[in-house]
């Protein structure tokens, strides 16, 4: 079975440091033989999470749009910037409204549960946002899904990538495409095993874009990989 990875970044920046780092995973996760969904969160836009406007509009089109490329994919790949100590509001904001119920996941985290997921991270600071890491990793773990133990965190990221996106160090290049794979590992050990081996489907509310739930989401934006 070929391991499906969806691939999403807390930052909507145009030159996202953190983009670029995501990237970087993502070549090893291909390498590895998965098949990625390199998605931007700028294609979902959501508003801020008001527990009113849920109950009187229900879920966003768009919420439910993420809850259904979710459950189609076996495994996460997530990169976030550190703000003020934490992961972004973009990423918080994300998660938070793809947690929330529809009739097809009754408890709102059945699109995450059984999953497996790998976070990087990109700073201008030494640090790279290793704090960033620990939050979302709390969160990660409270929507049930499983992170694997090979994070990165690139401090000084301003400086690391050449004019191709690509980084300077081939040290740090061998570790973040290794993450990737070993995502990729887990994902092939686990998969077979978890209620979401045929990467769980929503009948009734799948479809909101179009035929795919990912038809529509080749990049509005444009911001691509140059
Ligand atoms: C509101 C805000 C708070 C930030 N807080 C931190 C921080 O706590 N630690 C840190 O290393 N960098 C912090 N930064 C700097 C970001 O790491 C930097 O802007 C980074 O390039 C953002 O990621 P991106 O390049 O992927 O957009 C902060 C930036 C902003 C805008």
């Amino acid at each position: 079975m070929q391991i499906k990875i969806l691939a999403f970044c807390g930052s909507s920046r145009r030159d996202s440091l953190n983009q670029k780092l995501l990237d970087t995973a993502v070549l090893g996760a291909l390498d590895a033989g998965a098949q990625v969904s390199n998605i931007r969160l700028l294609d979902f836009p959501l508003p801020i999470y008001d527990g009113d406007w849920e109950t009187e509009h229900g879920l966003p089109e768009r919420a439910r749009a993420l809850k259904a490329v979710i459950a189609e994919h076996h495994a996460l790949l997530i990169a976030t910037p550190e703000h003020n100590g934490g992961y972004t509001a973009l990423l918080k904001n994300t998660l938070d409204w793809a947690s929330r119920p529809i009739e097809s996941d009754p408890t709102g985290l059945e699109v995450f549960a059984g999953k497996v997921a790998a976070m990087v991270s990109a700073s201008p600071g030494v640090l790279g946002g290793m704090r960033a890491q620990i939050a979302l990793q709390i969160s990660m773990n409270k929507l049930g899904l499983l992170v694997i133990p090979n994070a990165f965190a690139l401090g000084l990221a301003h400086q690391a990538f050449d004019e191709k996106w690509l980084l300077k160090d081939a040290n740090a290049e061998k570790s973040v495409r290794g993450l990737g794979a070993a995502l990729v590992t887990t994902a092939s050990t686990l998969a077979p095993k978890s209620n979401h081996s045929e990467c769980g489907t929503y009948p009734d509310e799948a479809v909101p874009l179009g035929s795919s739930s990912l038809a529509n989401l080749k990049s509005e934006s444009g911001r691509l990989h140059p």
